[in-house]
């Protein structure tokens, strides 16, 4: 059976690739496969002819997606809406991944699977696209919101994430504000990696939200970092008005795992043991290479 897994390189790629070493896997980066490419999309999927298809390929610098809207939509929607539909021609259970900023933060409880959407900026917008794209496309789909994502691959991509953002600048001694009023569920790629491979051999199908346990502003997560890796830089906190970002994020956007929940498979842990684990497995990779 051959996994298709788009996007192999970034930082939940590269930990699906491990979760899924045991499949017929095809890995494709960016090299390999442009998502917009809708002709080498499909000739990809009529010649390999996967059972499942992976897609972490995504246009996702939230702020970037204000000033090209056009892009956000062709990577995060209508190439989705693409690939959904050769994955259907083939047969293929396309699982898509999307995002907590479908919600507007207005709520102060987790968000279920089943409360209502309501992106507030350009990038939230056509990931909610891309969700009823596959969703309209075939039945044979998972479409995954996670939440805050970190894994070690990010170390080296051009996007890098939240946790090696704070160790650079804390490294360049550099005065580091955060906001902390926006609160969000760290989530690590590859405890996501393993759940999704554990989801996809339990059959599930349809929306899940899967992220750590529990919910953080974004300054705690990390004053949270800078803890456990012993070091004091000048970390102050900020407010998303006074940070002034171009997109505006939704000041809540915590996920409840209801439906994996419902299923038994919902033993992800909370997001201060996850990273605890990612910085210790980034010590060791790092005495190692
Ligand atoms: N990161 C987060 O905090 C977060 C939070 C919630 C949801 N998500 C969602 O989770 C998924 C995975 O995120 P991630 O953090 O793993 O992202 P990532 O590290 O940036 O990985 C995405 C991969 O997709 C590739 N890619 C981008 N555009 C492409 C295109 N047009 N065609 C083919 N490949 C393309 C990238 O290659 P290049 O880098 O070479 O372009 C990269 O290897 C995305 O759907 C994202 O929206 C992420």
């Amino acid at each position: 059976m051959t996994t298709l897994l788009i996007g192999a390189d970034g930082q939940l790629g590269s930990e699906l690739r491990q979760a899924f070493r045991d499949h017929d896997l095809v890995p494709l980066t960016h090299a390999d496969l442009e998502l917009t490419d809708r002709d080498q999309v499909t000739d990809t999927l009529r010649t390999r002819r996967p059972a499942l298809v992976l897609n972490t390929a995504a246009y996702h610098r939230v702020d970037e997606c204000e000033d090209f809207p056009d892009r956000a939509f062709a990577v995060n929607a209508l190439a989705v809406r693409d690939l959904a539909v050769a994955a259907g021609a083939v047969g293929a259970v396309l699982v898509h991944f999307s995002t907590d900023y479908v919600f507007d933060g207005r709520q102060r409880r987790p968000y279920q699977e089943t409360d209502a959407p309501g992106p507030l900026s350009v990038y939230a917008t056509s990931k909610l696209a891309g969700e009823h794209f596959v969703r309209a496309a075939s039945d044979r789909h998972l479409v995954i919101r996670t939440c805050g994502l970190y894994g070690l691959a990010g170390r080296q991509s051009k996007a890098g994430n939240f946790v090696e953002t704070m160790l650079r600048l804390a490294i360049e001694g550099r005065q580091i504000r955060v906001v902390g009023d926006q609160i969000v569920t760290p989530t690590s790629a590859k405890e996501l990696a393993r759940k999704v491979r554990q989801l996809v051999e339990a059959g599930g199908s349809g929306l899940y939200h899967i992220t750590n346990h529990g919910g953080c502003s974004w300054y705690r997560f990390a004053a949270a970092i800078f803890e456990l890796s012993g070091i004091r830089p000048n970390l102050s906190e900020t407010t998303s008005t006074a940070f002034g970002a171009r997109a505006v994020r939704p000041s809540y956007s915590v996920l409840e795992n209801s439906r994996l929940g419902r299923l038994g498979l919902d033993d992800m842990s909370p997001w201060q043991e996850a990273l605890k684990a990612y910085l210790e497995d980034r010590r060791a990779s790092k005495s190692v290479s």
